[in-house]
């Protein structure tokens, strides 16, 4: 395992996951759930409104844990696009870690709305990192057939 590289997701309903498992393949870097304390209802509809409430507040959740990892370099960052940006466990992380003079590397799924503002907002929340474009990036649809998980 690669110390220097740090996998941290969140993954509501497991593509992005999907994801995070694949870079850790192919890096060999240390895989870490971004898991909400409270974990998110899997009623769909629900999810949706929970999240359009949060993100308009600009909430950030309490999460279960942080990774107790100091020696890595690289941080890539995964989330689902939730409302054209970031789910918000994600943004908790991002402010909470310590990502000073590190690389970020965004990823991320979206269900058919693209990447929204999710790269120029991690930009944002880590000026002191150097966040690389977006490297990894996939629908939902390129893991598995399912219908389009678009809110509204
Ligand atoms: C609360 C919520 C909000 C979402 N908002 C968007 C969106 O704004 N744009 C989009 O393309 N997909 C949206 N989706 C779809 C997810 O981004 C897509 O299904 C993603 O691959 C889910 O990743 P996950 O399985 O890791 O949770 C949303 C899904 C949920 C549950």
């Amino acid at each position: 395992m690669k110390n220097n590289i740090l996998i941290a997701y969140y993954s509501w309903s497991g593509n992005t996951r999907n994801i995070a498992r694949r870079i850790e393949r192919e890096t060999g870097g240390r895989l870490f759930e971004i898991e909400p304390a409270q974990p998110y209802t899997t009623d769909y509809r629900a999810a949706v409104a929970q999240a359009k409430k949060e993100i308009e507040a600009v909430f950030r959740p309490e999460l279960q844990s942080m990774p107790n990892i100091t020696s890595y370099t690289i941080a890539f960052i995964g989330t689902p696009i939730w409302w054209h940006t970031m789910a918000p466990p994600v943004a908790t992380f991002i402010e909470r870690f310590d990502l000073n003079g590190k690389t970020v590397v965004p990823f991320h799924t979206h269900g058919g709305g693209g990447v929204g503002s999710f790269e120029e907002d991690i930009a944002k929340m880590c000026p002191d990192a150097t966040v690389t474009k977006a490297s990894a990036h996939t629908t939902a649809e390129d893991l598995k057939p399912r219908r389009r998980l678009l809110p509204g």
